[in-house]
């Protein structure tokens, strides 16, 4: 596809992904409101809406990727912390992430606890007077999309509230799954798999670096 007619898809893709996402909140807002259409609440709905188509039409122009290392039962994290260690995701987590933004929760970024180098680091807080010296504080997750919108390909990285809510506009998942359970309190949201097209699958087998055998994948989108 010519990259000009590749853009604009993306666009609209996002753009309809975005707005299906507003949807599915508004129906479990109203599910979980025993909701009766008065007018009062008829003013509330147009309100949420507007909210969110304002959203809608923000100039969402990149391909959104999402990586990840999975255990086998899902978890990614305990304690705001990595679980394992394998130097040779570690490896593909370096390769296919530098030079473009990086984003990330909050938390994530404290467990961490520095910006990655050659890479845009853009930390998502509700906290208005957080402050880190070379990464860029942005409050929402679409102002987070708005600022890494010169990218090429923009990714999140992390950690299991982001992946929660950028799931819908998501284009691209590099998904590393580690074929062992781990105990921990941070999962990767369970994905449709009606809605993923398998395009990359490469196995790794333990070794004494890498402890754990594991599978990197890459999913796109459905078109
Ligand atoms: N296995 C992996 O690939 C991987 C990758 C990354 C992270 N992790 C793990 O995941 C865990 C951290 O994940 P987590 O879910 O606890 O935290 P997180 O997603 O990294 O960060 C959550 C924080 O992000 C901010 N935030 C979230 N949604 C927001 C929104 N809509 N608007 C504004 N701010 C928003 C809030 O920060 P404030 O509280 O400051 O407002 C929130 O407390 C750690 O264990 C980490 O090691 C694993």
């Amino acid at each position: 596809m010519n990259e000009g007619i590749q853009k604009v898809y993306n666009i609209v893709k996002i753009r309809i992904n975005y707005f299906v996402y507003s949807l599915s909140l508004l129906s479990e807002t109203l599910c979980n409101s025993s909701f009766k259409l008065y007018h009062k609440d008829l003013k509330v709905v147009t309100k949420f809406l507007r909210g969110h188509l304002d959203k809608f039409f923000t100039n969402f122009n990149i391909m959104i990727s999402i990586i990840v290392a999975v255990a086998e039962n899902n978890v990614i994290g305990k304690d705001n912390d990595l679980i394992w260690h394998l130097p040779r995701d570690l490896k593909h987590f370096k390769e296919t992430t530098t030079g473009h933004y990086v984003i990330q929760g909050r938390k994530t970024y404290e467990s961490c606890g520095k910006p990655l180098p050659n890479r845009t680091n853009v930390i998502i807080t509700r906290d208005k007077n957080y402050k880190v010296e070379n990464c860029i504080i942005v409050h929402s997750l679409e102002d987070a999309i708005k600022v890494a919108k010169e990218d090429s390909e923009a990714f999140i990285i992390g950690g299991g509230k982001i992946y929660e809510q950028v799931l819908p506009l998501t284009d691209r998942i590099y998904l590393t799954k580690i074929h062992h359970s781990f105990e921990g309190d941070t999962y990767f949201p369970e994905l449709n798999m009606d809605d993923w097209t398998e395009i990359d699958q490469r196995k790794f087998e333990p070794d004494e670096k890498n402890k754990y055998p594991f599978t990197i994948l890459t999913y796109d989108r459905k078109k």
